[in-house]
């Protein structure tokens, strides 16, 4: 089993609303990563998820709690980190290649090797043929593949994701969910994801966190245990298999156990 990369330990936050109110929107999270693993986030709207992604990457103090990343204390944002966002957050005025040699360039990576990185990641999403093209010429999935490569050029330890699937089309949806196995397990990156959808979190994870909501805690962890440990890069050979329909009917009544609250 690998080594614990980032632990949280009764992390809660609360927003300053103004006027002497408060708002808690997390309390008391407890959360341990593995190296190497895909740990999904799942909850219902408004429990929480961003709050505790933010916080991970260092966009968003804790009120109280700790967040330890490989040995260090979490203090703000760092290269150790890349994030992808739910909104394309490509540059318009950079072709693909020169956005995804954007942080590289930034962090002083010799021109050689930043192409070379760069093509690489280029590759590895699939937009070989599109190195030249600009954002705008391109579909949402595209877009947002882009955005994942450029985070992963930058080489980070840990790669965190906020819905970075949730505005696209199912079938570009089901891609980039299979391309991501394939980036975990070739990049050997640690992924943090938050995630509202179900057969996604099953899919994906190594180790699903299903958060409770208001204030959000965690509410259980689930292992997908009838994956046998392997990460299966073919959606439906997932779904097939026996256990995960036990699984989604597990998580689903957690949902609406939780849903239908306030
Ligand atoms: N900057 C902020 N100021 C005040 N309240 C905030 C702020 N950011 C988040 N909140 C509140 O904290 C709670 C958790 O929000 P958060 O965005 O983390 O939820 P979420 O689980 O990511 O929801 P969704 O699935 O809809 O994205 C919500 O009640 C939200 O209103
Ligand atoms: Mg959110």
């Amino acid at each position: 089993m690998n080594d614990v990369i980032l632990k949280l330990t009764d992390v809660s936050k609360s927003f300053d609303l103004g006027g002497g109110r408060a708002l808690e929107a997390i309390s008391r999270v407890n959360l341990e990563v593995r190296r190497n693993e895909i740990c999904v986030i799942l909850g219902p709207s408004g429990c929480g998820k961003s709050t505790v992604l933010r916080m991970i990457a260092g966009l968003e103090t804790p009120t109280s709690g700790s967040l330890v990343l490989e040995g260090r204390s979490i203090e703000g944002p760092g290269r150790d980190r890349g994030m992808v966002f739910q909104a394309y957050t490509s540059f318009d005025w950079l072709s693909v290649r020169r956005n995804v040699e954007f942080g590289m360039r930034i962090n002083g990576v010799p021109s050689a090797e930043r192409r070379d990185r760069a093509d690489h990641f280029i590759k590895l999403v699939g937009l070989a043929k599109f190195a030249d093209v600009y954002p705008t010429q391109l579909s949402g999935g595209m877009r947002q593949r882009v955005a994942i490569a450029r985070t992963l050029a930058n080489d980070p330890e840990l790669l965190l994701m906020d819905e970075p699937f949730g505005a696209l089309d199912a079938e570009t949806r089901w891609h980039m969910q299979e391309l991501l196995v394939e980036i975990a397990e070739t990049a050997n990156t640690t992924i943090v994801m938050v995630t509202h959808d179900i057969e996604e979190a099953i899919f994906l994870a190594d180790k699903i966190v299903f958060m409770s909501r208001h204030p959000g805690r965690v509410k259980t962890e689930i292992v997908p245990v009838f994956k046998n440990g392997k990460r299966i890069a073919e959606k439906e050979k997932v779904i097939e298999l026996d256990g995960y329909s036990e699984m989604e009917r597990q998580i689903m009544r957690l949902m609406r156990e939780e849903g239908t609250k306030d």
